[in-house]
């Protein structure tokens, strides 16, 4: 993985970083000089988005709602980062009337929205 180039610099992990606000920013902090580390579970997309800048973007395939890709992202700090910031970007809006709406549907956007975010910066304290 690549290090940052100066102390001003930092480590920004983005989630969603496959594509909309989450990339556009992720582009933007690299371009800016800042070590992101890109997450989401399109590897195309993050492959295409690491490849305009290898040196500063470097990426995690990781499906947010799961522990263990949410481990990954954490194994992807050296031990000993600090100073590390985690922009949540990563999130799903699907419309629904409440007359439609499935129970499955609610655990859905209630485990990407706001259950994946809580956990992931509980797991990423330490940085
Ligand atoms: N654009 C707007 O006008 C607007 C307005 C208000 C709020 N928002 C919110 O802002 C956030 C970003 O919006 P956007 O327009 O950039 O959305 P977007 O283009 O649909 O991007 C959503 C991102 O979330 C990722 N994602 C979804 N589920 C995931 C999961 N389980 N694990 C990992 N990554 C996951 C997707 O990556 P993969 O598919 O690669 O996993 C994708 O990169 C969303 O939460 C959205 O609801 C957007």
């Amino acid at each position: 993985m690549a290090q940052n180039s100066g102390a001003h610099m930092s480590k920004i992990i983005i989630t969603g970083a496959s594509s909309g606000i989450g990339k556009a920013l992720a582009l933007h902090l690299a371009q800016s000089g800042h070590h992101v580390i890109a997450v989401g579970r399109n590897k195309a997309a993050l492959d295409e988005l690491s490849s305009s800048d290898s040196n500063r973007i470097t990426t995690v395939i990781a499906d947010i709602t799961k522990s263990e890709d949410r481990l990954k992202i954490k194994e992807a700090l050296p031990s000993d980062a600090r100073g590390v910031y985690l922009v949540h970007s990563a999130g799903i809006a699907v419309p629904a009337l409440l007359a439609n709406m499935t129970e499955e549907e609610w655990d859905q956007h209630f485990s990407v929205n706001i259950k994946a975010p809580v956990f992931l910066t509980n797991l990423l304290l330490p940085h």
